[in-house]
């Protein structure tokens, strides 16, 4: 883990100047799911999405009550935590609200002062710091609550030598199926009740001294009958982005609504992961069983128009329906997969930036409409 990030490891260079320098984070560290089979779930994200065993905590290890796989991707690392008997809050958790995402882990060199200067402007603390270790050293775990039942945790592992975190072994299978070129988190967006998004927005500002980065409200972002109000939030660094999502009123059910309805609350609505070569990459993907959203054919007569010249030819991207969009620095390439789970809620977006900074605004309506279409087949439109 440290090798990896060590590469990328620039020190905190100031992108977002008015972001606040009280918590600084290194990078996002793991994103834990709780799931009802996690061995089974980590079989479809190595098969499907290519990541790779990393790590393992199960009765083989000493551990009890759950089940944990590590899985990794270039910089990306996800768990997969499943529990091992019935009583306990992760039953509650799953019960609730499905297999999703319950900790975002940041990289922190610091998780006591983490905890210290953002539980002292009102974050609600989930764990005091606390010194895990092992024959390898220790880590200083600590983390706070935010939205939702999502729980924001900080790792120190300045000094910890090991393969991942105490309690993990390093887990290897015979079962190795090819990555598909996904790199790092891009983003990941929060999923909040109606009239919330400011509260959050507020947490993110005052609470982890995060930045506002581009808003855009409920006219941009709306089609004939859903609307959604999104702001994003960053670190001061720029590796670590939130956009925050809350439904706006339209004349049916939005997407954010459904998500809420099904989730039973607020939460991680989607992961967007970076890749160099969104074309190969959604391509395996695909060939692998992924399914993702797809905009009418049209999309692609007029996208030049309002794009202008990119560099990849239009053809194998209308092929695989990946989408574009333009801003003042450059353009992106993105393209959604349909939720991941029986319940309409959690998804991935795979992203290529080109230049662009911001989300892919200018493809909203046009995904929107897709999303209506799957929304009218779940009759939850
Ligand atoms: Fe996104």
């Amino acid at each position: 883990m440290n090798e990896v990030k060590d590469k990328t490891s620039l020190g905190l260079k100031k992108e977002f100047p008015e972001a606040e320098d009280f918590l600084p984070i290194n990078g996002t560290d793991y994103v834990e799911f709780i799931v009802g089979n996690a061995k089974q779930v980590a079989h479809f994200y190595k098969t499907a999405f290519g990541f790779q065993d990393f790590a393992y905590a199960g009765l083989e290890t000493g551990m009890k009550d759950s089940a944990s796989y590590a899985l990794k991707q270039d910089k990306i690392v996800l768990i997969f935590t499943s529990p091992m008997s019935p009583d306990g809050w992760m039953n509650e958790h799953l019960n609730k609200h499905g297999d999703g995402v319950k900790y975002v882990a940041f990289w922190v060199d610091d998780a006591t002062k983490s905890w210290e200067e953002t539980t002292k402007r009102g974050a609600k603390s989930f764990m005091k710091p606390e010194k895990i270790e092992d024959e390898n050293g220790y880590i200083v775990k600590s983390g706070i609550h935010t939205y939702g039942d999502t729980v924001h945790v900080f790792i120190e592992r300045k000094n910890y030598k090991g393969h991942f975190l105490p309690g993990f072994v390093k887990h290897q299978t015979e079962y190795k199926p090819e990555p598909v070129g996904l790199k790092y988190i891009d983003h990941m967006v929060g999923n909040v009740g109606w009239n919330e998004m400011n509260t959050w927005v507020d947490f993110y500002k005052n609470v982890m001294g995060f930045a506002q980065l581009i808003s855009f409200d409920d006219k941009d972002i709306s089609t004939k009958y859903t609307a959604l109000m999104s702001k994003v939030m960053t670190n001061g660094n720029g590796r670590v982005k939130f956009p925050i999502n809350e439904p706006a009123e339209g004349v049916k059910k939005s997407q954010i609504e459904e998500y809420i309805d099904f989730y039973q609350g607020a939460g991680v609505q989607h992961l967007a992961v970076a890749t160099d070569d969104i074309v190969e990459t959604v391509s395996k993907m695909k060939a692998r069983g992924v399914e993702f959203l797809k905009v009418p054919e049209t999309y692609y007569e007029t996208v030049l128009d309002r794009v202008g010249e990119i560099d990849e030819d239009l053809k194998p991207l209308a092929e695989l329906g990946i989408l574009i969009d333009r801003d003042d620095e450059g353009y992106l390439l993105q393209l959604f997969t349909k939720p991941l789970t029986d319940r309409p809620t959690l998804f991935f977006e795979i992203i290529q930036r080109k230049g662009a900074k911001s989300f892919g605004k200018g493809n909203f309506k046009a995904l929107f409409e897709a999303i209506e279409r799957e929304q009218e087949l779940r009759g939850t439109l």
